[in-house]
C-alpha cells in the first residue's frame, strides 16, 4: 500500500463507499520512547480482516516494541492503536479526554490479540493441555470441558494431538512453539502477532512452525508476523513492511518489496537475508 501516511479508518473507508473488509488493527502515528531513545517515530499500519502482514527489518528497528504496543504490553507516547475498534490502553471520557485503562479492562482488551514470542514461554510445570486451557478457563470463563475439547482441536491443528499429557521440557523447540501457537489461538483472538517465532529454533525445526502459520493464513486468520524468513514472507504475506529506525521505510506486496525494493536500506537488508 502506498498510503501509509494517510490516516485510514473504517469510517473513512465506508464513507468513500468502497466495499472494504473490516479493519482489525489500526495504528496511527504511533510513537514510543524509552528515556531519550525514540524507538517508534510515527508508525502507521492498517490491517484488514484475513490479511497477513510480514514485518522485516534490522535488529533494533522497533519491530518488537511495535507489536508490544499493538497488544497493550507497552504504553505509547503519541498516536493511537485500535484493535477491532477498541482504543488500546485508554478509554475516552464523555468530555473527549482520554484516561489510561485500569489493569482489568486492559487485560480484557489484550485477549483480542494473540501473541507468540521468540521464546515460547510455556508454563514448565503444566502439561500441554493445561497450558492451553488455563487462560480460556481463568480469563474467559470457558467451562473446563469445552476448553479441553477446543484445546484438543487446536493440538490437532498444530499436529500435536498425541502430546496433550507431555510437559514442555519433553518437547522439541518446534513442538513447544506449536503449543504456544495453540495456546494463543485458544483465546480466539481477532489477530495473531508473531515476534520472530522461529528465531530461537534449530534450522531443522523452523519449517514445521512456519507450516502451521501458513495453515492459519490459509484459514483466513488475520496476522502480523515479524520474521527474518524472507522466503516465508514471499509465500504467505499479502503485504510486506520493511521497518528501520522506528519508521516504515517501504511496504507493498512481496513481489514489490522483496523482489523489487525501491529503497537502498531494504536492498541491503535483503542482500544479507535472502
Ligand atoms: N524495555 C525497554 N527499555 C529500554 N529500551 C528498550 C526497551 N525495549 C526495547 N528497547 C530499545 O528499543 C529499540 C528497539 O528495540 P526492539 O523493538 O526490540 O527492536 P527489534 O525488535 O526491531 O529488534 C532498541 O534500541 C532497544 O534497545
Ligand atoms: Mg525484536
Amino acid at each position: 500500500m502506498s498510503s501509509s501516511n494517510l490516516p485510514t479508518t473504517a469510517a473513512t473507508e465506508s464513507a468513500a463507499g468502497t466495499p472494504e473488509k473490516t479493519v482489525i488493527v489500526d495504528a496511527q502515528q504511533v510513537c514510543k520512547r524509552f528515556g531519550g531513545n525514540l524507538v517508534l517515530r510515527g508508525v502507521n499500519m492498517t490491517v484488514h480482516e484475513g490479511e497477513v502482514v510480514c514485518i522485516l527489518g534490522p535488529s533494533g528497528s522497533g519491530k518488537s516494541t511495535f507489536l508490544r504496543c499493538l497488544n497493550g504490553l507497552e504504553t505509547i507516547d503519541a498516536g493511537r492503536v485500535d484493535v477491532d475498534g477498541q482504543f488500546i490502553g485508554y478509554e475516552q471520557l464523555p468530555d473527549g479526554r482520554l484516561r489510561e485503562l485500569q489493569a482489568k479492562p486492559l487485560a480484557k482488551q489484550r485477549m483480542e490479540t494473540g501473541m507468540v514470542f521468540q521464546q515460547f514461554n510455556l508454563y514448565p510445570n503444566m502439561k500441554v493441555l493445561d497450558n492451553i486451557t488455563l487462560a480460556p478457563i481463568k480469563a474467559r470463563g470457558v467451562p473446563a470441558r469445552e476448553a479441553k475439547a477446543d484445546a484438543r482441536r487446536l493440538l490437532k491443528l498444530v499436529g500435536l494431538q498425541d502430546k496433550e499429557d507431555a510437559y514442555p521440557k519433553q518437547l522439541s523447540g518446534g513442538q513447544q512453539q506449536r503449543v504456544a501457537i495453540a495456546r494463543a489461538l485458544a483465546m480466539k483472538p481477532k489477530v495473531m502477532l508473531f515476534d520472530e517465532p522461529t528465531s530461537a529454533l534449530d534450522p531443522e525445526l523452523v519449517g514445521e512452525v512456519l507450516n502451521v502459520i501458513k495453515e492459519l493464513a490459509a484459514n483466513g486468520m488475520t496476522m502480523i508476523v515479524v520474521t527474518h524468513e524472507i522466503g516465508f514472507a514471499r509465500d504467505v504475506a499479502d503485504r510486506v513492511i520493511f521497518m528501520a529506525d522506528g519508521v516504515i521505510v517501504e511496504e507493498g506486496p512481496p513481489s514489490q518489496v522483496i523482489d523489487h525494493p525501491t529503497h537502498e536500506r531494504t536492498r541491503n537488508f535483503l542482500a544479507r537475508h535472502l
